[in-house]
This record gives structure tokens, C-alpha cells and sequence, in this order.
């Protein structure tokens, strides 16, 4: 049998990632809340992870922390921070301090998300990002919170998923959409382009705030790929979806230039403004043209038939993507270091984490070989929570999460996930270990 280890850079950061409205609980002032009520979703989130009214956030951040962790982001919640145009709640401003500060004495570094998907009511019913109005409004928020919790986070993310704010909000429609839920490529369009303006005023704003900070935001990369490699239809399908999934954000910051299918949208001010690429990924999907779907720029996507699924299907298993997003980044941004700012998959009897980790994180190690400036890990999540459209259903902690009793129960991939943390590596004892199926494939004979 194979003995060998792939390790990883000294001060490499090994964390997992959640979001507020998630783990929070009783986020009952923004537009997600909203959304649940009417039936929108499946369950509603509640008390989440009871990390705000129970403080559970404490025995969570313990067992992370155990774990071997050195990092954990998080998000903070806008509708807490500014309940009303005109009201700032410096108790929540203190709540996140103490929880910032909780991070900092486990021995874990803060990176804090500033926008993952929730909207302040009263800014849902302003439209929310559909019209500039919310550039100013937006870098109002972000001052108050940078200036609150500066002294306990360096690390700030400003938008989780723009692109998947904008598609599912207004693209997808119908069943298992993000709110508001209408379907208008062009409005989609707008209100991308606005998240940008609104991420690269924030950007500035930071930068004012606190010079030292290290800012960018999370890029949801979808690996895109024709069914028929022969087919020029389904090679432009694919062209498109991976233009309108990948490069709007992303070339925006690149060139001042936002690039679309359905055209470009000049955002000069962009240019330029990350110092890190943020970069979410979970799977590979392919693409075929469909001339019943034009609505859909003519393409039709699935998952590869022979892939490995999740429990519901919601992702499939390919771990090339991985290595190919990582790759896409370090061109599309030469000079930035990247942080894989999300990777996991749900799977509530854990039979798939320890190999789709495993895998992943072998993928992430041969771009590190490379000499790629791949600088952290964040796996989503640490315990399960509240997965927006998806509700409960959709079960992606190292920890199992009883919603009802608040009861955590490890998994073993949170084993795995902890030995390679504490060793900073992956090895073939640990494949061997939780995975000895996936052997072959990460270290072949
Ligand atoms: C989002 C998370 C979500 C995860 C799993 C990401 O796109 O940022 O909020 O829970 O995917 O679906």
C-alpha cells in the first residue's frame, strides 16, 4: 500500500464557513424570514443553530477549535446592525464583538462575510438591489460595522455569491427560487451590476477604515461543460451559461467591464478591487442546447449520468472541477492569492463528506504544487443549518444538527477534517482511514 502525504504551506488556513441567517435564529427582520413565512421554503429556519438567543455559537466554536481548526468565517447580519433606516443596534454591534472575540480565543482567525444573501426588510422593500439607490445605503452599513468590529477581523468578505444572489432571485423562478422570486434575465443583469458598484465602494470604504484590512468577496465557481464536446451547439451553450455564471463579478474586477451574455455594462470603478479571490466551489454541470428554452439562453443543464450524487441530488461529485476553477483563478487574477472561501457537499449519513472532501482537498493540494497562491479552506459547514430554499432538508455539517433538541452529533468526516487540519496535509493513512475506496484515485501505485 502506497505511504505518502500531501502537505500543505506553513500558516495555511483550515476553517469552516457559515452565514448568519443560517446558524443565527430568530432572524425575523429580513427578507429570507419573510420568504419562509409564506410557505417559500422548505421548514423555516427558527431557531436556526441557536447561535444568537442560546449562544450555542460557544460549544460550536469549541468543537471547531478541537478540531484543529485556525479560522472560521462567518457573516454578520444587516437587518441586526440597521433594524430601521435610521436605527443602528449597537447591542448587536457588541454581540458581534464578543462572538469575534470568542473566535480570536479559540485560537481562530475571523473572515467576515458583510452581505450572504439576507436583505434588511425595509431594504427589500426599497427594491433592494435592483436600482444604485443601494450603493449608498449599503457603504453606510458596511462603515458602521468596520468601524465596530475592527479590532477583532482583518479579513472581510464583502458579498457572499453575488451571481447566485442575482440568478436565483431573479432568474429561476418558480419552485426553489431565492426571493423575490421573478424571473427577468435583465433585472438579473442590473441588480449584478449593482452589487458590484456596491462591493467596490465598499471595498474603498474598508480600505479607508482600516488600512491593513484584506478585502474581496466569495465567487460561487460552477464547472460548465458541453455534453457533446463535438457540438458546436451545446460548446455555445456552455459558452454562455459559463459567461453568465462566472464572468460577470469576476471580470468586472478584472477589467472595469462586467461581461454578460446579454451584453456588457461598463463598472470602471471596479477594476481592481479585491485583494484576494474569494472561491466557492461545489460542483460540475453539463450543458445542452435546447431550442424549447430560450429563456434559458437555449441550454439545458444536469449532472453527468455516471456521477456520484448527493443524498438529494443537489450536487454530484466532481472534484476535476476543483482543480480547474483553481486554475481558471489564478489566471483570470495572476496577482491575488485565493482563498477557497466554501467546499462541501450534504450528505446526512456522512457515506459521501469523507471522500468528496478528501477528494476536493487533493485537488486543492495540486494547484498548492503548482505554487498557486492558495492560502486557506473553508469547509461549509461546521454543524448543519438552515439551507435557504432547501430549508432542513439539505444536511451539510460535520456535525449533524437535531433541530428540534439542539443536539449535536459528530460525523466522521469532522475526524478526518480534523486530522488534516492538525497536521496540515492530507495523507494516505487518513484516506485509508475514512475513505479507503477513493485510494486508488489519490494515490495511485
Ligand atoms: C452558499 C451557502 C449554502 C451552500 C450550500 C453556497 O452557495 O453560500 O449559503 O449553504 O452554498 O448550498
Amino acid at each position: 500500500m502506497p505511504q505518502a502525504t500531501y502537505h500543505f504551506p506553513r500558516g495555511f488556513l483550515w476553517g469552516t464557513a457559515t452565514a448568519a441567517h443560517q446558524v443565527e435564529g430568530n432572524n425575523t427582520n429580513n427578507q429570507w424570514w419573510q420568504w419562509e413565512q409564506d410557505g417559500r421554503t422548505n421548514g423555516v429556519s427558527g431557531l436556526a443553530c441557536d447561535w444568537w438567543g442560546g449562544g450555542r455559537w460557544r460549544e460550536d466554536f469549541d468543537r471547531a477549535a478541537e478540531g484543529g481548526q485556525n479560522a472560521h468565517r462567518l457573516s454578520v447580519e444587516w437587518s441586526r446592525i440597521q433594524p430601521t433606516p435610521d436605527r443602528w443596534d449597537e447591542d448587536a454591534l457588541e454581540r458581534y464583538r464578543v462572538i469575534l472575540r470568542g473566535l480570536k480565543e479559540r485560537g481562530m482567525m475571523p473572515m467576515v462575510t458583510l452581505h450572504h444573501f439576507t436583505d434588511p426588510l425595509w431594504v427589500a422593500e426599497q427594491g433592494a438591489w435592483e436600482t444604485e439607490a443601494i450603493v449608498p445605503l449599503f457603504e453606510r452599513f458596511v462603515r458602521k460595522t468596520i468601524e465596530a468590529l475592527k479590532e477583532y477581523c482583518t479579513l472581510w468578505c464583502t458579498i457572499n455569491e453575488p451571481t447566485g444572489y442575482a440568478l436565483n432571485g431573479y432568474v429561476a423562478g418558480g419552485v426553489g427560487a431565492f426571493p423575490p422570486g421573478k424571473n427577468d434575465l435583465r433585472m438579473a443583469i442590473k441588480v449584478q451590476a449593482n452589487l458590484i458598484r456596491a462591493h467596490a465602494t465598499a471595498y474603498r470604504a474598508i480600505h479607508q477604515i482600516q488600512p491593513e484590512a484584506r478585502a474581496g468577496f466569495a465567487h460561487h465557481y460552477r464547472s460548465i461543460a458541453p455534453q457533446h464536446a463535438w457540438s458546436p451547439l451545446d460548446r455555445f451553450v456552455a459558452r454562455n451559461f459559463f459567461s453568465g455564471i462566472n464572468l460577470g463579478f469576476p471580470s468586472a474586477l478584472a477589467t472595469g467591464v462586467m461581461r454578460s451574455p446579454i451584453g456588457s455594462v461598463r463598472i470602471p470603478e471596479a477594476k481592481g478591487t479585491q485583494d484576494y479571490f474569494g472561491f466557492n466551489y461545489y460542483t460540475r454541470e453539463y450543458v445542452t442546447f435546447d431550442l424549447l428554452r430560450p429563456g434559458k439562453l437555449f441550454g439545458r443543464n444536469f449532472y453527468r449520468k455516471d456521477a456520484e450524487l448527493s443524498d438529494n441530488g443537489f450536487l454530484a461529485n466532481e472534484p476535476d472541477g476543483m482543480f480547474e476553477g483553481l486554475k481558471w483563478a489564478v489566471h483570470m487574477f495572476p496577482n491575488l492569492p485565493v482563498i477557497v472561501s466554501e467546499n462541501g457537499v450534504e450528505c446526512a449519513d456522512d457515506h459521501i463528506r469523507p471522500r468528496y472532501s478528501a477528494q476536493h482537498i487533493h485537488q486543492m493540494w495540486r494547484a498548492v504544487n503548482f505554487n498557486w497562491p492558495v492560502k486557506g479552506y473553508f469547509h461549509w459547514s461546521l454543524v448543519d443549518n438552515f439551507e435557504w430554499d432547501q430549508g432542513w432538508k439539505l444536511r451539510f455539517g460535520l456535525w449533524a444538527l437535531d433541530v428540534e433538541t439542539q443536539k449535536r452529533t459528530k460525523r466522521p468526516s469532522a475526524d478526518l477534517y480534523a486530522e488534516i487540519c492538525k497536521e496540515n496535509a492530507l495523507s494516505s493513512e487518513m484516506v485509508q482511514k475514512y475513505c479507503p475506496e477513493v485510494m486508488d484515485k489519490l494515490f495511485p501505485v
